[in-house]
């Protein structure tokens, strides 16, 4: 594997792939790695000849108040891990390589960023499409994969691609979860032994509503009993449960269309997001 901080080698090293034939695929992460991320570089494996991934963590998707600082970094270790699995080219730019002095374009993209994670994190999907437009352009993949444990996130960039006629394909992979039914995410490391237990709350809270909605049950008093069961056992605040439409996100209030049920919750230092699906019969 190699591992690339500049452009220019960048731009040399993903041609040499190309003019081996193949598709390439790409990966783009923030690190620490696991499991999840894992998932998307073996599903980038059975799609592609060449696997290309990313590691940045990006500055302009943190708000002022939130993790960037603390976001968990091993270089050392996700370096290991990718070149395991078969990853060729490892992107791994510093913020002056990704953001020079004078940057001044965002991507936003209106609509899917609105609600949800959008309203509660302001700028923060800006932060991610911008990112993300530069990493295409910079690797310029034929397939990139997202996780639907981010199922905005992936909404979002399904939108942008489509609207910039960016020409890649976005493949979404299911949500990797520990046994019990927490998703993976880099930030379970902030939650102590104890939190760490409560926290199975949430994906029990979206799998009751979820079974609730699809045999029939209403769908506001589902999303208020998810809510409240995830303040009893112990989580601090919700910022939201909701049922929204599968591709635009817009709020659902009967089950008439293949639909997602999302919820991010505060619990310690973490603040945790999840979703399933909820299928029409
Ligand atoms: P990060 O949180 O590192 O996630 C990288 C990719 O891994 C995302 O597509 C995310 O949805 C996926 N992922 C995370 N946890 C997962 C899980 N439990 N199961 C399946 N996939 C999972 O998301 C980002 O980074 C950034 O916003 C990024 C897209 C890299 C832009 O900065």
């Amino acid at each position: 594997m190699q591992t690339i901080r500049q452009l220019k080698p960048l731009r040399k090293a993903i041609a040499a792939l190309k003019a081996q034939g193949g598709k390439v695929a790409f990966v783009p992460t923030m690190g620490a790695l696991h499991a999840g991320h894992m998932a998307l570089v073996e599903e980038a494996k059975r799609r592609a000849e060449h696997v290309v991934a990313s590691i940045f963590v990006n500055p302009k998707q943190f708000g002022p108040n939130e993790d960037l600082s603390a976001y968990p970094r091993r270089a050392a270790k996700d370096s290991a891990m990718l070149s395991e699995a078969g990853v060729a080219v490892l992107w791994m730019p510093e913020v002056e390589v990704m953001y020079p002095a004078g940057h001044a374009t965002n991507v936003s993209v209106i609509g899917v960023s609105d609600g949800l994670d959008g309203a509660a994190r302001p700028g923060h999907f800006d932060g991610v499409a911008t990112v993300v437009a530069k990493l295409f352009n910079q690797v310029r993949p034929d397939i990139a994969l997202f996780g639907e444990k981010d199922f905005q996130q992936l909404a979002v960039i399904r939108r942008m691609v489509a609207d910039l006629d960016f020409g890649i394909e976005i493949v979404g992979v299911p949500t990797e979860r520990e046994e019990d039914g927490l998703a993976l995410s880099s930030r379970n490391v902030y939650l102590t032994e104890e939190e760490r237990l409560q926290a199975r709350a949430l994906p029990r809270a979206l799998g009751a509503a979820a079974t609730a909605i699809e045999g029939g049950g209403d769908v506001a008093d589902a999303l208020a009993k998810a809510e409240a069961s995830l303040l009893e056992s112990g989580f601090q605040s919700v910022d939201y449960v909701a049922l929204c439409d599968a591709a635009t996100l817009q709020p659902v209030t009967a089950l008439t269309q293949p639909s997602r049920l999302l919820a991010a919750a505060r619990i310690g230092a973490a603040r945790l997001i999840d979703n399933v699906p909820v299928m029409p019969k």
